[in-house]
């Protein structure tokens, strides 16, 4: 039995899309339940999990395989394997503040108050170009943050890009670009190698669209 930790969401479904197409699982999860388990053969169990906490659940082992943001590990600095690239996601993690703020300016200051849904990046980034930085943890609609200057920037993840230009905020700096990764517990990938290293073939060639 391999049991798959799937974030809940778009990016779950999407992943799932995946899953069924390369063989790995043959039925979708109904969509009509509450349910966060679902047995759906003798071989794969599902657990439905918030995206943030996948890789703690693969980490632990209580999931062999699980779907996760490169954001979410890089933050977490999550001590799992990663096995292949989804190519979903897709995103960049950037520093941004008002329009107009040029990288000059905002990165010549001493101290900078930061508004951020990731403070280990944050933190680690201004840290590492010598800025003190007082992390403002938040958990969602970061931007308003520097709308309402309660932070001088942003760390954050951009997509479109039009939560930004709606809010008149733009990038200052990318740090790295995200998608949703593969991931597996490191005891699971020894235990179960044949199983997992069958699934990895067969949905690394269904995202190569082999
Ligand atoms: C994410 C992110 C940005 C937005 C970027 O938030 O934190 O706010 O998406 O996407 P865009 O570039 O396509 O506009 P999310 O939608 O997850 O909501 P949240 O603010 O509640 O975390």
């Amino acid at each position: 039995m391999i049991t798959i930790a799937l974030p809940k969401g778009r990016l779950g479904e999407e992943a799932e899309e995946i899953m069924i197409k390369a063989g790995v699982i043959r039925k979708k999860i109904p969509q009509d339940s509450r349910k966060l388990i679902f047995d759906l053969s003798d071989t794969v169990r599902i657990l439905l999990i918030r995206a943030q906490d996948v890789a703690t659940y693969v980490e632990m082992g209580t999931a062999d395989i699980g779907i996760v943001g490169k954001d979410v590990l890089v933050e977490h600095n999550s001590e799992v394997l990663e096995l292949t690239d989804l190519k979903l996601g897709y995103c960049k993690m950037v520093v941004a503040a008002k329009k107009g703020t040029t990288k000059e300016n905002l990165f010549s200051m001493d101290f900078l108050k930061v508004g951020t849904k990731y403070p280990s990046i944050a933190k680690k980034f201004f840290s590492n170009i010598s800025i003190q930085s007082e992390i403002i943890k938040l958990y969602g609609s970061v931007e308003l943050a520097a709308v309402t200057g309660m932070s001088d920037c942003i760390v954050d993840i951009v997509s479109t890009g039009a939560t930004l230009k709606d809010n008149g905020l733009e990038v200052v700096e990318e740090l790295f670009e995200s998608t949703a990764r593969l991931v597996c517990n490191r005891s699971s990938f020894y235990r179960e190698l044949e199983a997992i290293e069958a699934m990895t073939s067969a949905i690394g060639k269904t995202v190569a669209g082999a």
